[in-house]
This record gives C-alpha cells, sequence and structure tokens, in this order.
C-alpha cells in the first residue's frame, strides 16, 4: 500500500504535494518522491527511507515556481526500498512521470515486450514498466491522454496512478483499478490522492473515482473520463465534514478497526499474482529455487506465532510435511537441534522482533536454510533470510496485529497448497476448490464484516463486567483460541486464556464458575462434537458460553450462539478471526481503552 498525490493549481506545488504525502506516510514510509514540470522541464527527485529525506535533498533543489505535480510515499512490492526504486518513475527518455500504488501483475510479461523495443530500465518496480508502456502508446495514440488509456487498458493488477508530462505542462492524470483514488476540487486548483487527509487543508469537495474511470485535472477544470472510450462521465461532488484524525483513519474511530475491515482488500493484495485461477495453481516463484523441505520449523513471537500454529496443520494435512513450531523466544535458548534438510520459517510482521531476528541467526549458525514471512520489506529479517515471502499487508499501524496475521495464514494456506502441488500429492479438482475459494474469500468476508460488528457490540456489552475468559478450540481452532485470548487481555486488560478445548477436564475447568466465561469456537468439522462436549462441561458447572461457530446448533440456555458464513475446510478461520477481533476491539472500546497503543505494549518488541 503506497501513498499517492498530484496538484494542478496556483500554488507552489511541491510543498503541497510535501504536505499531502506526510499525511499518507501512514500508507508507506520506506522511500519517496516527486516529480514536476518548471520552465518546460520534467523534474523528479526521490529519496530513500522516510518523508524527511526527500525534503532535505528539495531544500537543495529550486522548485517553487512548479505548480503542477505527483508525489508518492512508497511501501515496497516489487523491488527493495531504495532511491532507484522510488516512484516518480519516468516513461521513455522523460516523456512522462509516472507514481503508482498497487500491483501490476502482468508487469514481467508487459517488460519483455518493451525490453525488445530497446527500452532501458533502471528500477524492479512494476510501475517503470507502466510508465514505459505509456511513453510506447504515445508514439502511435494522438495525445498523452489517449497513451495514458491505451496503457492502462493492457495492464492487469491493481494500479491507482498519477502522471505529469512536459507535453501537458498543466495537466495530472490519474486513473484508478482496485486501489483508491479521490479527487479534491479546489477553487484555481486541484487535487488527486490515494485519501482524503492529503488534501483536506485545501478543500472539502471531494468526488470519489471507481474503478476504470481516469481523472484529467489542471488549474481551472476537471474531468472524469471512462478508462473503456474516453467518455466523459458525469460526477457528483460531496463535501467531507472529517476532522485530519478521522480522514486518516478512513472515518474509523480507531486504526485497528480500520485495518479489520481492510482485511478483504489485504487478502487481495496478498494473493495477487499468486493464484492462476485458469489452471487453479498456486505460485511462489520466491521458493522455487529451494528444495521441498523434508522437515519445517515455524518459529515466531506473539499473534505472529499463532498465524504459525495455524500453519502447521494445514502444512501437515495439505502437503504432509513434519512441522513443528516454537516461540523465538524458548527456541533461542534452547540449543535446538535442526535436522539436515530442515527448513525453518520465520514469521515476523515488523522484520525487527529481536527473539525471531536471534531465531534466525542461531539457524543460519548452524548452516541450516531460513525462510522469512514479513511484511516489512528492508527490515533486517527480510535482508537476512535466505528467502522471503511479504504478506503485502501494508503498513499496520494499530500496536494490536489483525491484518497481518490474516495475510499470514493467507501465505500459510498458500505455502500447503504449493508444497502438495509441488509433491503431486494434491488432485486438480481440491486445488481448484481451494484456490477459488481463496479468491472468493475477500468478498464472503466483506460481506460478513458489518453483521460480525453487530454482534461484537452486543457481547462485548453483555460480557464487559468479565473479569476472566477462557478461549476454547481444537484443531486449526486452537491457535484461534490462543490468538483471541491474546487480543482480548492486549486490548481491554481482562485476563483471557487461550486453551485446547480437550485440556479443560485436565485441570483448567476447576476455575469454571457462573463468573467466567468461555469463548468457544467449534467449526462445521469432525472436531465439533468433541469441542460440544467440553461446551456441555462447562455449562454443567453454571459457565455461560459464547459459541462461535459455522454449523447451524439449537440456542441454548446461558449459551450465545454466534453464527459465522462456512467455508471449506479450514478457511472459516479467517472469518473466525476477524470476529474474535472486532470481539476484543468492542470490548476495549466500550471500556474505554486505548485501542491503538494499548498500555504498555509496542507495535514491535526490539528487545528481549
Ligand atoms: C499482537 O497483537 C502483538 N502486537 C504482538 O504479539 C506481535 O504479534 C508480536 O510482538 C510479534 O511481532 P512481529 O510479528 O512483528 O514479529
Amino acid at each position: 500500500m503506497c501513498g499517492i498525490i498530484g496538484y494542478a493549481g496556483h500554488r507552489p506545488a511541491v510543498p503541497v504535494l510535501i504536505e499531502g504525502l506526510s499525511r499518507l506516510e501512514y500508507r508507506g514510509y520506506d522511500s519517496a518522491g516527486v516529480g514536476f514540470i518548471q520552465d518546460g522541464h520534467l523534474h523528479i527527485i526521490k529519496a530513500e527511507g522516510r518523508l524527511s529525506s526527500l525534503k532535505a535533498k528539495l531544500e537543495k533543489h529550486p522548485c517553487l515556481l512548479a505548480v503542477n505535480g505527483i508525489g508518492h510515499t512508497r511501501w515496497a512490492t516489487h523491488g527493495i526500498p531504495t532511491e532507484r526504486n522510488a516512484h516518480p518513475h519516468l516513461g521513455g527518455d522523460g516523456k512522462l512521470a509516472l507514481i503508482h500504488n498497487g500491483i501490476i501483475e502482468n508487469y514481467q510479461e508487459l517488460k519483455a515486450e518493451l525490453l525488445e523495443k530497446g527500452y532501458d530500465f533502471q528500477s524492479e518496480t512494476d510501475t517503470e514498466v507502466l510508465a514505459h508502456l505509456i511513453a510506447e502508446g504515445r508514439k502511435q495514440q494522438p495525445d498523452m491522454l489517449h497513451a495514458f488509456a491505451w496503457a492502462l487498458r493492457r495492464a492487469r493488477g491493481a494500479y491507482a496512478v498519477a502522471m505529469v508530462s512536459p507535453e501537458d505542462p498543466g495537466t495530472v492524470f490519474a486513473a484508478r483499478l482496485a486501489a483508491p483514488l479521490i479527487l479534491g476540487v479546489g477553487t484555481g486548483e486541484h487535487f488527486v490522492a490515494s485519501d482524503i487527509p492529503a488534501f483536506l487543508p485545501y478543500t472539502r469537495d471531494v468526488v470519489f473515482l471507481q474503478d476504470g474511470e481516469i481523472v484529467r485535472i489542471n488549474d481551472c477544470s476537471w474531468q472524469v473520463l471512462s478508462l473503456s472510450d474516453l467518455s466523459v462521465i458525469d460526477k457528483k461532488i460531496q463535501t467531507i465534514n472529517w476532522d485530519m484524525q478521522v480522514a486518516q483513519k478512513n472515518g474509523y474511530k480507531h486504526f485497528m478497526l480500520k485495518e479489520i475491515f481492510e482485511q478483504p482488500h489485504v487478502i487481495e493484495e496478498c494473493l495477487s499474482g499468486r493464484i492462476n485461477l485458469k489452471t487453479g495453481t498456486v505460485s511462489l516463484p520466491e521458493l522455487q529455487n529451494l528444495p521441498i523441505p523434508e522437515r519445517l520449523r515455524i518459529v515466531a513471537c506473539g499473534t505472529s506465532f499463532h498465524a504459525g500454529l495455524w500453519g502447521q496443520y494445514l502444512l501437515e494435512q495439505i502437503a504432509h510435511i513434519p512441522t513443528v513450531c516454537d516461540i523465538a523466544s524458548e527456541f533461542r535458548y534452547r540449543n535446538p537441534v535442526i535436522g539436515n534438510n530442515e527448513m525453518t520459517l520465520v514469521i515476523s510482521q515488523s522484520g525487527e522482533t529481536a527473539d525471531t531476528l536471534a531465531a534466525l541467526r542461531l539457524v543460519h549458525a548452524q548452516k541450516k536454510t531460513v525462510l522469512g514471512l514479513c511484511n516489512v520489506i528492508g527490515s533486517s529479517i527480510t535482508r537476512e533470510a535466505d528467502a522471503v515471502i511479504y504478506t503485502q499487508a501494508g503498513p499496520e499501524i494499530s500496536v494490536a496485529s489483525t491484518k497481518a496475521m490474516t495475510s499470514q495464514m493467507l501465505v500459510m494456506a498458500l505455502l500447503a497448497l504449493y508444497y502438495a502441488q509441488r509433491k503431486g500429492i494434491i488432485d486438480l479438482q481440491a486445488l481448484n476448490q481451494a484456490a477459488k475459494l481463496l479468491k472468493n474469500l475477500p468478498g464472503i468476508l466483506q460481506e460478513a464484516l458489518p453483521d460480525m460488528e453487530k454482534t461484537a457490540e452486543k457481547l462485548a456489552v453483555q460480557f464487559s463486567k468479565a473479569k476472566d475468559f477462557f478461549y476454547l478450540g481444537r484443531g486449526h481452532a486452537y491457535p484461534l483460541a490462543l490468538e483471541g485470548a491474546l487480543k482480548l487481555k492486549e486490548l481491554s486488560y481482562i485476563h483471557a486464556e487461550g486453551y485446547a478445548s480437550g485440556e479443560m477436564k485436565h485441570g483448567p475447568i476447576a476455575l469454571i464458575d457462573s463468573a467466567f466465561p468461555t469463548f468457544a469456537l467449534a467449526f462445521d468439522d469432525d472436531l465439533f462434537a468433541k469441542t460440544k462436549s467440553n461446551i456441555e462441561e462447562v455449562q454443567a458447572r453454571n459457565g455461560s458460553v459464547i459459541l462461535l461457530t459455522d454449523r447451524d446448533v439449537n440456542p441454548e440456555k446461558g449459551m450465545h450462539i454466534w453464527k459465522i458464513p462456512s467455508l471449506y475446510g479450514p478457511f472459516t478461520s479467517f472469518l473466525a478471526l476477524s470476529a474474535m477481533q472486532l470481539f476484543s476491539y468492542c470490548m476495549a472500546d466500550y471500556l474505554g481503552k486505548d485501542v491503538d497503543q494499548p498500555r504498555n505494549l509496542a507495535k514491535s518488541v526490539t528487545v528481549e
């Protein structure tokens, strides 16, 4: 997820762009850049690192005469965070400058075609491919607008793009497909941006652009056109009455709630380029040079450990790879014996967790292979692992991890399917069914979230007086129970314990009474009956129960049944996880806790 902004108006463009980017940094911050037209020439200034590095460079570069331009703050998906890979990217020999948020899925085939035509590439990005494609289009199209549309019609994937060209010195062109882009309508000035905060100080009048729309702005006009045939589209101006803080959360009360509701989009981004629906196959090019491990060890902390524990079930059940899961802080001091054909998978959203990084180094000290599963490109773990798979979840601002875990679980599912496919132990029909379901998951989750939030709000109020909670699950619901308990305790400070439900009779059930509720997960599978009988043991001791399930269950006294949609096999977990995230969010919000910055916690634990 990156932040883009375009400006055409009467003010010096670069300060407007920089100010706008500072309000979009929450969307990505590993490099930044601006492009503008001054004295009829195209200027590009970029810098690695936070926006402050770009500001320092701009102090040495006169740019106050430019009145239109584009700006970009990056969250790398293709190409590590360097100045070379920062946006904007030039098209042709400086015919245009382009910035982009999203992923062009067919960029390799387009790049091959452009290399054939003699284009030179300065970066590893998919964006530069699109920039050169527009330049190529300009050779046969009557003007830059037609060339822009021609190239975008050939691109597949997701994009919000903005472009400037010396050929149209006062104009900014922009377009969107499956990535946010909003038009800001000012007086004698117009804006395009990924999000409203970027231009909120200048105007509250906005036009929400839809997929397949192009927008052309200059100081005195704006126009929305259809990508397919460049016909003019009538659009309504709406006035936003959010304040800045609310705007950065896209209208959500907290970043955590915004990130929970971002999960359908995160699933799309995470799957992008990794599932081929035509062939029903999974592709993880990051692993193509690594042998299939005879044994897999997963090492992580906190929520990432729970994602790994969930993945263990799938890797053994689908890919038949013996898999163990370790908490990093234990692993690193246990003098573990790492087998010859064993691969270690370290999972870390931040890529900076001290214990997980230490685990990676311990495995490397034994000359064994480490695969990283991270969200932050260029982080320590990604630099030291032998191979890395990125979750592509975009920056996770809230300390409580939500969308990162969903994307980690998704990659674990893809990993299991990928290895089963490589080992030839999964039939094509089953692979197809799983691939189709994963592709449909974003829509199913998108539809389910609003009702889940309503149920979560109701239950949070009903259980807000609880001082203790059990979370129970069996099979792949067990790691989810651990995660549900972690979310509740780290957000609302209520004591919560996650347990394998079969363990209750071995001691914990002594705790159950009417003041100690249980949140039980039971999916519509062959373990349902067993978990149901554990729940009956809880009820027999006056314990109240919230049963989160995708099976139709008759209502019972003292039991709150939370029904969620049923998906194929373990994939109901994605819906159950969102439900528990919402329950802990609503509980913390109802209790007046600091949801995004819970006490004593840091987003990344970079010390032991
Ligand atoms: C989860 O809500 C917490 N923020 C915490 O457990 C986190 O998952 C853990 O610290 C691991 O962080 P990492 O994924 O960045 O390594």
